[in-house]
Order: structure tokens, then sequence, then C-alpha cells
């Protein structure tokens, strides 16, 4: 028997018993006639303890082993000296009689402690080391936990958990697919799934009402820290439902997560906020609700003051930074500096300090007088000791630098509390999007979303107004997840298609199958896919999913312990027909 107890379980109760641990060895410290020896795995540390007096033979092993040596123990657990209040274990530790080497180890490359010695890079290349990590552990198992308690949820309300392939065709979810080429088919090749999307509809056709499946989804797109090329989804379905009894439904869901992983009772139903007004009051469609900081229109009170950049604005709007009047003129010009920035790519940023004595002092006092300034901060409800800050240009690019903004000086005001949680559903969604540059249309959702009941007749005349019935859950400025209401109408997704840019046959070379199956009866259906990884790291207050997953790929793609992607040889190749061109 390698072990009685794990390296977690013994406490004062347990003093006298006679026990066998097994683990890692975290730490030495060599005391000259007393050796202590951390002993670790993934329920926790005990104490080991050597004293040369009572063996001196057993203590001199001790001088053999090394940082993370696999070893096993017998002795008794006795009550420590000094306890450690620390610890759970810490009121004992155990008086070895025998230690057996299970396993060696080389000196590791980092410090296998929560604060590690070891950076990212070298941490990824040795994953596994890295997975010792108590802090890394409690992402993994909280993971396991999550994943436990949506099964059960979804199963008692009836779900049946069904797979679906991964060799299989295209599937339309914006981003570029992964391929695999077929040796069987020459020239051939499959595409991974960027989603169950499809076969999840045709479950519902085929009489399966409720399904959900935690599965990996595959999508070759850019890198952010909440993104991966492979991911799990939670990816769930239904029949016979309207927009509200999902939402109702995955409501339940949430709330039943918050309660039993987090402890917390949400028992008013989440807000639900639609897209257009989301877009206006918080420059966002994944709003953090965490901290008010509406945007304010000001685009008819900053007018005709001769400040040219306003009066050609077709927008201007602010957000009011409660109480950071003082900000020195350095700090404004870095703030300025900040929206210039690419990924915010504002042109410039304009001030007005609502100083505690009353007064205003603003970046533009050559065109604005103090009243003129009065009404900035009413329309944007400031008090003495507020910044208002205000952007102006096309509407929608203003109003998502000042999303951006906002909550920049959230992080700044320290709004954004990690403890604190605001869920939310954003709702009725536009249906399309316009390519500025091509005039093409594309699907907001994806080409399956059904637009709002009574919009159907505009599909042909005016697609570019139809709100789609889609909806995200939002927590905290993350989209958690999302989904929509599908069409099940065999016409009704021909237009689609043909709005979005296909011609009969390539609607037909690429779903054909869906289409046809949708003359044999289906059901009115809708569904929800939930991002697992996000929602994991969420609650456990990461910053990047990469934290909760046991074996992500770096930010360029790349798993770096096992080498991939990596070149195949050329028999391989051959026996797929494919060749190699290199630029
Ligand atoms: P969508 O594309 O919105 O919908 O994806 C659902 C959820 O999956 C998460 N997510 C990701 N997580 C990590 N890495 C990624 N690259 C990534 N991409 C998406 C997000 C997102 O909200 N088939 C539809 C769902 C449906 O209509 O039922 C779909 O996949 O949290």
């Amino acid at each position: 028997m390698y072990r009685t107890h794990n390296c977690g379980e013994l406490r004062q109760s347990d003093v006298n018993s006679e026990v066998t641990l097994s683990g890692w060895v975290q730490k030495i410290r060599d005391l000259g006639a007393m050796t202590f020896i951390d002993l670790r795995d993934r329920y926790g540390i005990t104490q080991l303890f050597f004293n040369k007096e009572d063996n001196s033979e057993l203590h001199s092993q001790t001088e053999k082993l090394g940082r993370e040596f696999v070893i096993q123990v017998k002795g008794k657990v006795t009550e420590r000296s000094s306890k450690n209040p620390d610890m759970p274990t810490g009121d004992i530790e155990i008086t070895v009689s025998e230690l057996n080497v299970l396993s060696k180890s080389d000196v590791p490359p980092f410090t296998i402690e929560d604060e590690t010695d070891g950076g990212e890079e070298i941490r990824m290349k040795y994953r596994y080391l890295d997975l010792r990590r108590a802090k890394v552990q409690k992402g993994i198992i909280l993971r396991n936990r999550m994943a436990q308690e949506i099964r059960q949820y979804l199963i008692k309300n009836d779900f049946l958990e069904i797979e679906t392939p991964f060799l299989i065709k295209s599937t339309p979810e914006g981003a570029r697919d992964f391929v695999v080429p077929s040796r069987m088919a020459e020239g051939k090749f499959y595409a991974l799934p960027q989603s169950p999307q499809v076969f999840k509809q045709l479950l519902m056709i085929g009489g399966y009402d409720k399904y959900f499946q935690l599965t990996k989804c595959f999508r070759d797109e850019d890198f952010r820290s909440d993104r991966q090329p492979e991911f799990t989804q939670i990816d769930c379905e239904m029949s016979f439902v309207e927009r509200d009894d999902i939402l109702n439904l995955f409501e339940g869901l949430a709330k039943h997560m918050f309660k039993e992983i987090k402890n917390i009772d949400f028992t008013e139903p989440f807000v639900r906020i639609a897209y257009d007004d989301a877009m206006e009051m918080y420059g966002s469609d994944r709003p953090d609700l965490r901290f008010d900081m509406k945007i304010s229109d000001l685009t008819e009170v900053v007018k005709g003051n001769n400040f040219k950049v306003f009066d050609d604005a077709e927008f201007v709007g602010a957000i009011c930074a409660e109480g950071l009047a003082g900000y020195s003129r350095k700090q404004t010009d870095k703030l300025i500096k900040w929206v210039q920035r690419p990924q915010i790519g504002a042109k410039g940023l304009v001030f007005a300090k609502y100083n505690e004595d009353g007064t205003f002092k603003s970046s533009v006092d050559k065109f604005y007088s103090q009243e003129d300034l009065k009404k900035w901060a009413d329309a944007t409800n400031a008090k003495p000791g507020d910044l208002i800050l205000l952007m102006s240009g096309s509407k929608r690019k203003t109003l998502l630098a000042l999303g951006e903004l906002r909550l920049e000086m959230g992080n700044r005001l320290e709004l954004r509390d990690d403890n604190k949680f605001a869920p939310l559903w954003i709702v009725d969604f536009p249906l399309f999007e316009k390519d500025e540059e091509t005039g093409q249309m594309h699907a907001v959702h994806h080409p399956f979303t059904s637009p709002k009941k009574d919009q159907f007749h505009l599909i042909e005349t005016n697609p570019e107004n139809i709100k789609a019935e889609a909806y995200d859950l939002v927590v905290n400025g993350n989209e958690i997840g999302g989904g929509s209401i599908r069409i099940h109408d065999t016409e009704l997704q021909e237009k689609m298609f043909k709005i979005l840019g296909f011609t009969e046959e390539e609607a037909k070379a690429q779903f054909g199958f869906l289409m046809n199956a949708f003359k044999y009866g289906a059901p009115p259906h809708g569904g929800i896919a939930f991002g697992f990884d996000r929602w994991v790291a969420l609650f456990n207050g990461s910053e990047s999913i990469r934290d909760v997953i046991a074996f992500p790929k770096n930010n360029a793609g790349r798993d770096i312990m096992i080498d991939a992607p990596s070149e195949i040889d050329a028999e391989q190749l051959k026996d797929l027909s494919l060749a190699i061109v290199r630029e």
C-alpha cells in the first residue's frame, strides 16, 4: 500500500496513528541534528520530521533527497511543538520511521510553489511541473467541479448529453477553419468544428429536444487572453422553445452556478439590455456593470462654439470619472496618449475638470465659457471634484472608444472588483452587419439565427434594420455565452444565405444536408453555447483562460511542451498526397 492518507488530511485527532504517506518533496530544511521535509500532493502539504538522535541511519538517507523526489514514508503522527496555523495540517507532523525513494528527480527548472521563479515560457514548456503548483491545481479542480455542477443541472432538466463528430465540414462561426487532410479521399479535407452548431440543429430534427455537450471547438483566429484555438463550450439546444424559455432556463443554470460555486444568491432576474442601448450607454455589447459611469450624448450641448472638432462631428460623447478633477497635466497628457493607441484609435480627448470650488478648467477653455462647461457637467451628472472626458467622431467608433475609456477609468478608480459579479443578458442584436469596405452583409451571430418574429417581412426590403432573436450572457465585461432562436423554415433560410452572399449552388454545397433536413418536419428550436474556459476563469479570478486549461496553447497557437504544430515526415505527406510549397 503506497499510502494510508493523503498529504492534506491528517489533524490533531490523528496523533499517535501509524500512517504511510507518498508524495513529492517540496522543501528540505536540514538543521543538522534534525531535518524537516514538506511532503506535497494535490491535497496539501504534511511536514515530515527526521531526528538524527533517534535514528541516525534514517536521518542520513535524507541527505540524498532533492526537490521533487517522489518518496514514501511510514511513521507516527505527532503533535508539533511549534504549530503552523496557516496550514490545515499545521498542528501535526510525521515522525518518520521508514523512508523509500519511489522516484528521483532532476533539479526542476523552476520552483514549484505559488510564488514561483519560473516565467510563463518555461512553465509552459514544463507544464506538467507547473500543474503541480497549488495555484494552478485550484483552477483545474474548480473546472472539474463546475463541469459536474453544469451536468447535474442540465440532466435534472431532462437534457441528454450527446457527442457530435470532430471530422466534419466547415461550420459557419466566422473564424478560419482548422483542416485535416484525408488519406482515403485524395486532395480532400475535413474541417474541425468551430462549434457543433449544425449537428445540434440536426439533433432537434432527430427529435432529441433537449441536448447538451461539453465539447471542444476549434477556431483559427487571432489570439486574445480570452481566446484559445481549441476551447470548450457547454453547447445546448432545445426544441419547442421561444427566446424567453431559453433565457429563463439558462439564467437558472447561471444562478445555480453562482450559488454552488461562489455562494452568491441572485434572487432578482438578470438585467436584460437591448444591444442598441448597451452600445449607447456603455459603448460595448458586453458591458461591465460592476460600475455605472454611463456615456452621455453631448452632441447638441457642445455645438456652436466655433470648436471645429465638435462642430463637425457626427457624435460627441462623454463619461464622468468621479473624483479625478485633481488629475495633473502629466496625467491628462498620458490619458490622451492612451486613447490614441492603435487599440483604441481615438484622435484625441477633451477634458473638463470640475474643481471642488465649483469652477471649471478644460482643455478647450478658448471655446467654452464656465457656463458652457456647467452644461457639460449637468449633462454628465458631474459633481465638483469630477473629471469629464469627451470624445468625438463617427458615432459607432466614438462609442466604442468611450467604452474602452470607461473600462480604463473603472480600473483606475478600482471599480472592477474581482469578488463582485454583474451578470446580464444582451438581447435584440442586429441580424446583419455590413462590411464597410466591401458592402457585403455578414451574420452578426451565425446564418441560422432567426429574425425577430415581427420582422420576417423586412428581410427582402430592409435587412440592415432587422433585429435578431439572439442573446449573449455577459458577466463583468466578458461574453460568457451566446445563442439564438433558429430559422426552421427552408425558405427563410434560403433568403438568409442569399443576403449573406451565397449563390444557390454554394449554399447547397455547404449546407444542403441541413436544408434538406428542414423539409422533414423541423421543430421550432433554439439554443446557446457558453465558453466554459471563460466561465471557469471568471470564477477562478484568472486574467487568462490559459490558467484554467490543463494544456493550453501559447499566444502563437503553439504547444511548446510537445512542440506542436510541427512538420510531418515525407512518407506521411505522400500518403496524404500533399506537398509543402514554401514561399
Ligand atoms: P459563439 O461563437 O458566440 O456561439 O460561441 C459561444 C461562446 O464560446 C466562447 N468562445 C470562446 N472561448 C474561448 N476561445 C475562443 N476562441 C472562443 N470563441 C468563442 C464565448 C462565446 O460566448 N454555435 C454558437 C452558439 C449557439 O448559437 O448556440 C456559437 O458557437 O464565451
